[in-house]
C-alpha cells in the first residue's frame, strides 16, 4: 500500500461561492411531473443554483480563500482546478482562473467527476513533497450545462457552484494527511456520462449502488493507511449526491450523521465543488478545529472514488455562501 509520509500542511484559506440564480424544488414541477416532498425525501436536496461559467465561480471562490490566506497572488506556485463541466473542451479551465485571480504559475484541470476535489488535494500534497509551499485547489461546476432539467432522474441533482483552499506547507508538522486513497474502475463509465455537447446520462439505481461500495471501499483503505476507526473520525466531509447515499454507506461503516457536513439542501448535487464549499461551511460553523481528524471522500462518474484523512491545524474562519 503506498504511503504519503512527510510534510505538514494547513489550510491557509478557504473560499465558496454559488450564483444567485436559484431553481427550488418548486420550480421543477414546471418542467416536468414532480413534486417538492418526493425530491426532497428521495435526495434530500431542496434547491440548486445555476448560471456562470466554470472559470467565473472558480475565481470567485479562489479569490476569496487567497484573500482570507493573506498571501499575494506571488506566493501561489500551483493551481489545480477539478472540474468535470470546463469552459471549453480544450484548453482546460484552470489557466484562465489562474489569470484571473492574476497568478503567475502552473495550472492545470483535474477531470475526476465528483471525486475530482479530493484528487486534487492528494496531488498538491504530492508538490508539498517536492518543496513547493503554496498551493491553490479549486474545485468548481457549472453543471446546468450539461443538465437537462426536464429529465426526472439528473434533472432534480445537478447545480452549479465553486469551492477553493490554499494547501500550504507547514514545517511544523502540526497538520498532515495521515491516510488516503484514490480508486477508480471504468467498467462502469456507461452508468454516468455526458458525451460531447451532451447532457448527462445516469442509471441512478446502479450508480447509487456502485457509490455505496466505492464509499466503503475507500473509507476502510484510508481509515487503515492512517491506522484509525470510524470513531477517532471528527468530521465527514462527503461527496453529496442524494442523502440517502450517504446514510446507506453510514450505517455499513458506523458513521452518524452528527459528524457529517452536509449542504446539499441548499446546493444539490454540485460535484466537484461540493466537497471545497462543504469545508468552507464546516469552518463557518466552527466544526472544525485544531487536532479535528477529518475525512474527505469523494465519488462519482467513471466510477472514481477518494478519499483523504487530514489531521487538521489552524483556525480559519470558513464562509457561508447560502
Ligand atoms: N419526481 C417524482 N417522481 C419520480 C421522479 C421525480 N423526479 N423520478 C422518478 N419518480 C417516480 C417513478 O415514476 C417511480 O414511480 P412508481 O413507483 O409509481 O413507478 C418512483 O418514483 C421510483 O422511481 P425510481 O426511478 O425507482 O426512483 P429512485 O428511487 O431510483 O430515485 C434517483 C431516482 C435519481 C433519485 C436515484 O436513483 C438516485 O439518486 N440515484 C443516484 C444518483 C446519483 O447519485 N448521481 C450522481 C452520482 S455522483
Amino acid at each position: 500500500m503506498p504511503s504519503l509520509p512527510g510534510v505538514g500542511f494547513r489550510f491557509a484559506g478557504v473560499g465558496a461561492h454559488l450564483p444567485e440564480k436559484v431553481i427550488a424544488n418548486d420550480d421543477l414541477s414546471d418542467s416536468m411531473d414532480t413534486t417538492d416532498e418526493w425530491i426532497r425525501e428521495r435526495t434530500g436536496i431542496g434547491a440548486r443554483h445555476v448560471g456562470g461559467m466554470t472559470s467565473e465561480l472558480a475565481i470567485e471562490a479562489g479569490r476569496q480563500a487567497l484573500e482570507r490566506s493573506g498571501l499575494a497572488p506571488a506566493d501561489i506556485q500551483q493551481v489545480i482546478l477539478a472540474t468535470t463541466s470546463p469552459d471549453f473542451m480544450c484548453p482546460g479551465t484552470a489557466p484562465a482562473v489562474a489569470h484571473g485571480l492574476g497568478l503567475d504559475c502552473g495550472a492545470f484541470d483535474v477531470q475526476a467527476a465528483c471525486s475530482g476535489w479530493v484528487y486534487g488535494l492528494v496531488v498538491a500534497n504530492g508538490f508539498l513533497l517536492q518543496g513547493m509551499d503554496n498551493l491553490l485547489v479549486i474545485g468548481a461546476e457549472s453543471l446546468d450545462r450539461i443538465t437537462d432539467y426536464t429529465a426526472r432522474d439528473t434533472g432534480i441533482l445537478f447545480g452549479n457552484g465553486a469551492g477553493a483552499a490554499v494547501i500550504q506547507r507547514d514545517d511544523s508538522d502540526a497538520g498532515r494527511i495521515l491516510g488516503w486513497d484514490l480508486g477508480a474502475d471504468g467498467d462502469y463509465v456507461h452508468i454516468l456520462y455526458s458525451e460531447h455537447d451532451g447532457v448527462l446520462t445516469m442509471d441512478g439505481k446502479e450508480v447509487f449502488r456502485q457509490a455505496v461500495t466505492a464509499i466503503q471501499r475507500t473509507t476502510t483503505a484510508s481509515l487503515e493507511m492512517a491506522g484509525l476507526t470510524v470513531d477517532d473520525i471528527d468530521l465527514v466531509i462527503p461527496h453529496q449526491a442524494n442523502v440517502r447515499i450517504v446514510e446507506a454507506a453510514w450505517k455499513r461503516l458506523g458513521f452518524s450523521m452528527d459528524k457529517t457536513a452536509m449542504i446539499l439542501e441548499h446546493t444539490g448535487n454540485t460535484s466537484a465543488a461540493t466537497i471545497p464549499m462543504a469545508l468552507a461551511d464546516s469552518l463557518y460553523k466552527e466544526r472544525i478545529t485544531e487536532g479535528s481528524k477529518v475525512l474527505f471522500l469523494g465519488f462519482g462518474a467513471g466510477m472514481t472514488w477518494s478519499s483523504v484523512i487530514v489531521d487538521y491545524a489552524g483556525s480559519l474562519t470558513g464562509t457561508a455562501a447560502w
